[in-house]
C-alpha cells in the first residue's frame, strides 16, 4: 500500500457549508466518516460512523445545514470547503414542489412536473438527486425520467426511461434499479435520429401518465424529468416537445439566462419557469470534447460489468433471433413511395442477417411479441453483448444479465459498443 492511502484528514464544517472532493487517480479509493452533526451528499444523509467509499471519477460535496466533522481517508485530487452554495435556493424548489403536492394530494390530483434543463455540466443529474431525495425523505413516492440519452442514470447509454422513486439514493451508486421502464433509442446522441428520439419521448411520456393514473400516492408525488446538455436548435426544439409531451408545470433552468428567457417566452403562461444557480463545484470543464467517445464505452463496461452484471455467455442460432435495425437510409424525394414522408425513413423497421457487423455491439431485448412497428415503440427488457459471429455455424454469441433464453427474440441493434476487457 502506497503512504498516499493512509492519508486522514477531518474537516469540521459550518452551518450551509460544503466540503468538496474528486477522485480522479485510477484505482484510488476513498473513504468518507460521519463523525458528529448531521450531512447530506446531493440529498441523501449520511448515517453517522458509516463509511462510504468513493472511487475514480468521483465527484462530491458533503453538505450540511447544521454543522458537523467529517473524515476523509485516502488521496484525493481536489479537496476544499465552498462557504457559498445554492442548496438554499434547490431546497426553496424542493418547497415550492411539496406545496404542489400538498395541495394534489389534497383534491386527488396530479402532482408537479417539473423538468430540469441546461447546458452540460452544470448539475441538472445532481439537482433531480436532490429534488427526488428530499421527496422521498417527505414519504413521496415520485417518478424520475431520464431523458438523457448520453449519461443518464437509469440505463445504459442510448436509452431514456423512468423509475419509481421509493427511497433515497446510496450515497456512492445512486438510486436503486427495480423495474425500471426502458426505451431503447439506440444513439448516444439526440441529435443522430431527432424523429426517432421524439417519438420514444412521446411514448415514454403516455407510459408515465398512465402511471400516474393508477396509483394515488405517485400521482400526488409527480415527476422530475432530467434533459441532456443539447439546448440549440433541434435541441431546443425537442425541449418544447418534451415539454409538450410530458405536460410540465415548471422547467427549472439551469445557469443559463438565454435559455430561461427562450422558455419564458415560448412556454405557454400556465408553465412556471425558474432560473437557477449552478454550484460552484461545477467551474471545472469536464475534459469532455477529448475524452467523451473513452468515457461512454468506460460507462458502458462500468454498467455491464458492475455486480457483474453479464457473468453469462451463450450461444443462440441465427434462426432463433430476429434482429432489427431502426431506420434504413434515406431515399431521394422522386423516389419515395406515394404517401411516405420524407423523414419516415428515420424510424423504418429493417431486419437485419446476423453478419460481423453486429460484433461488440449491444443490442436491446424487446417486450414486444409483434412483428411490426410495435417493436420500435415497445419498451426494452434489458440488453445482451455480441461477442462473437459465426456465419458458417450460423450461431451468434451473447454475453447477458441473465442465463438462458433469452425473454424474448426480437432484438433492436444500438450504435453502441462494448469491448470485454477480459
Ligand atoms: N456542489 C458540487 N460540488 C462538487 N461536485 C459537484 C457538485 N454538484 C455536482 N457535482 C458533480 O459534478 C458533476 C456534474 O454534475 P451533473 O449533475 O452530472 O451535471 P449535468 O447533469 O448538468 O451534466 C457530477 O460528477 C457531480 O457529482
Ligand atoms: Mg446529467
Amino acid at each position: 500500500m502506497s503512504e498516499d492511502k493512509r492519508i486522514l484528514q477531518e474537516f469540521k464544517l459550518d452551518p450551509d457549508n460544503e466540503l468538496r472532493f474528486e477522485v480522479e487517480t485510477k484505482n484510488e479509493k476513498v473513504y468518507l466518516t460521519l463523525k458528529s452533526g448531521l450531512a447530506e451528499v446531493f440529498g441523501t444523509e449520511l448515517v453517522k460512523a458509516k463509511t462510504y467509499e468513493f472511487t475514480a471519477g468521483a465527484k462530491v460535496a458533503v453538505y450540511t445545514w447544521h454543522g458537523c466533522v467529517v473524515e476523509i481517508k485516502g488521496k484525493t485530487d481536489v479537496i476544499y470547503t465552498a462557504k457559498e452554495t445554492p442548496m438554499v435556493v434547490y431546497s426553496n424548489c424542493h418547497g415550492a414542489l411539496e406545496f404542489m403536492r400538498a395541495d394534489a394530494e389534497k383534491d386527488n390530483k396530479r402532482g408537479p412536473i417539473a423538468m430540469i434543463v441546461g447546458p452540460c455540466d452544470v448539475g441538472k443529474s445532481t439537482v433531480c438527486r436532490i429534488l427526488l431525495n428530499y421527496a422521498v425523505r417527505m414519504g413521496r413516492r415520485p417518478i424520475f425520467v431520464d431523458l438523457d440519452i448520453a449519461q443518464g442514470q437509469i440505463s445504459i447509454p442510448g436509452t431514456i426511461g423512468a423509475l419509481m422513486i421509493e427511497r433515497p439514493a446510496a450515497i456512492d451508486e445512486g438510486f436503486s434499479q427495480e423495474a425500471p421502464l426502458v426505451y431503447h433509442v439506440g444513439h448516444k446522441s439526440p441529435a443522430t435520429n431527432p424523429t426517432l428520439f421524439n417519438m420514444l419521448v412521446l411514448q415514454l411520456a403516455n407510459t408515465v401518465k398512465e402511471r400516474l393514473e393508477v396509483n394515488k400516492k405517485t400521482r400526488s408525488s409527480g415527476v422530475i424529468i432530467n434533459t441532456c446538455g443539447w439546448i440549440k436548435g433541434t435541441g431546443y426544439k425537442q425541449l418544447i416537445n418534451s415539454a409538450k409531451g410530458f405536460e410540465v408545470d415548471v422547467i427549472m433552468v439551469l445557469d443559463q439566462e438565454r435559455l430561461y428567457n427562450e422558455l419564458v417566452r415560448d412556454m405557454p403562461n400556465f408553465v412556471k419557469v425558474v432560473f437557477l444557480p449552478k454550484s460552484g463545484g461545477l467551474n471545472v470543464q469536464r475534459v469532455q470534447e477529448v475524452n467523451q467517445g473513452i468515457r461512454e464505452l468506460e460507462n458502458i463496461s462500468m454498467e455491464l460489468q458492475k455486480n457483474s452484471l453479464y457473468p453469462h455467455s451463450f450461444d443462440v442460432k441465427f434462426s432463433e433471433v430476429k434482429i432489427y435495425k431502426i431506420g434504413a437510409p434515406a431515399l431521394p424525394d422522386s423516389c419515395l413511395p406515394l404517401g411516405m414522408k420524407a423523414d419516415d425513413h428515420l424510424t423504418k423497421l429493417v431486419m437485419l442477417t446476423p453478419n460481423a457487423g453486429l460484433l461488440h455491439h449491444i443490442l436491446a431485448v424487446s417486450f414486444s411479441e409483434k412483428d411490426d412497428d410495435d417493436i420500435i415503440l415497445s419498451h426494452v427488457a434489458g440488453f445482451v453483448c455480441v461477442t462473437n459471429v459465426d456465419p458458417e455455424r450460423q450461431i451468434i454469441t451473447l454475453l447477458s444479465p441473465q442465463p438462458k433464453p433469452l425473454p424474448n427474440n426480437t432484438l433492436i441493434l444500438s450504435e453502441l459498443q462494448f469491448m470485454d476487457s477480459h
